[in-house]
């Protein structure tokens, strides 16, 4: 007979606790603290993920109520995930400086389920999934989201559905080019906002996301700025000066188009 379950083995504790594993001499106390949260970041994109898959398939089956229920628990996560920087931030340089090294070429640049968020929102570039090997978990992941439509695809087909003119143009774009505005998308979104309270509720919540992943980029930038100064990043890049390229530019350009129209 199996063993009953227990809290232990229901969520696999031992296994969770074997993973924090410093690579620091001592090991340096702050090493634990930035495995963690860098281990729950990841949890929290694949709950993430797991969501937007779920929006999705929502919209595809034009239940509203659900994809907007679904949106507001996302928006829950990611303001969790914003806050969870304050806690890295009680790190000072001196601190991060202690293990840093020991990190070798290693960082968030290689987080491949960020890009799949990032891919599952329309940001999507073959470069990042050439930078994992072929065969990997990761590189099949980032493959498969390529190819699927955006969450801003989905949106713009179940609008359609619901007797929106989106042109044709739009619903058979290349899923893998960037979401680029549209006058006559602009149009139907201003007509929603003026007469469709159900659909506007949408697209507010979608404004609330567009918002949400730019102010996680804006902390992180903040809190990589406040950490390591103008030093480069451990991925090679630029370091801040890169990272703060990637603050501001919408995901959803046309839903912030309109504003000053409305
Ligand atoms: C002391 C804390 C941190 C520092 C100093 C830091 C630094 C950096 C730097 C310099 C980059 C640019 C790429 C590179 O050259 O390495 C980067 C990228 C990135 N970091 Fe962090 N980071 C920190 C914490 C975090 C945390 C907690 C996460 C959560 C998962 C994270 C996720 C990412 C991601 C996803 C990227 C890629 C961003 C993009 O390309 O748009 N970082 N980080």
């Amino acid at each position: 007979m199996d063993p009953a379950v227990t809290y232990g083995s229901y969520l696999r504790v031992d296994d969770l606790l074997s993973l924090q594993r410093p690579r620091s001499e001592g090991p340096e106390h702050d090493e634990i603290l930035f495995i963690v949260i860098h281990q729950v970041y990841e949890l929290w994109f694949k709950e993430m993920l797991h969501e937007f898959d779920y929006v999705r398939r929502l919209f595809e089956a034009d239940d509203s109520h659900r994809a907007q229920h679904t949106l507001k628990r996302i928006l829950t996560i990611l303001k969790v995930m914003v806050a969870q920087l304050d806690i890295l931030e009680t790190m000072t340089p001196l601190e991060f400086m202690s293990f840093r090294q020991r990190l070798e070429a290693a960082s968030g640049f290689q987080s491949d389920q960020f890009r799949q968020l990032e891919f599952a929102l329309g940001r999507k570039s073959r470069h990042a999934i050439a930078r994992f090997p072929e065969g990997s978990r990761a590189h099949a992941a980032l493959e498969r989201r390529f190819a699927e439509p955006t969450l801003w695809d989905a949106f713009l087909r179940y609008l359609w559905r619901e007797k929106y003119r989106v042109p044709e143009s739009q619903l058979s774009r290349d899923v893998t080019a960037p979401i680029e505005a549209s006058p006559d998308v602009q149009e139907i979104l201003i007509d929603i906002y003026r007469t469709d309270a159900k659909n506007a509720g949408m697209c507010e919540r979608l404004v609330d996301l567009d918002e949400g992943i730019q102010e996680w980029r804006y902390r992180h930038v903040k809190m990589v700025e406040r950490t390591i100064g103008v030093k480069r990043g451990t991925g090679g890049s630029a370091g801040a000066a890169y990272l703060r390229t990637t603050v501001g530019a919408p995901l959803f350009p046309d839903l912030w188009e309109i504003r000053a129209r409305l």
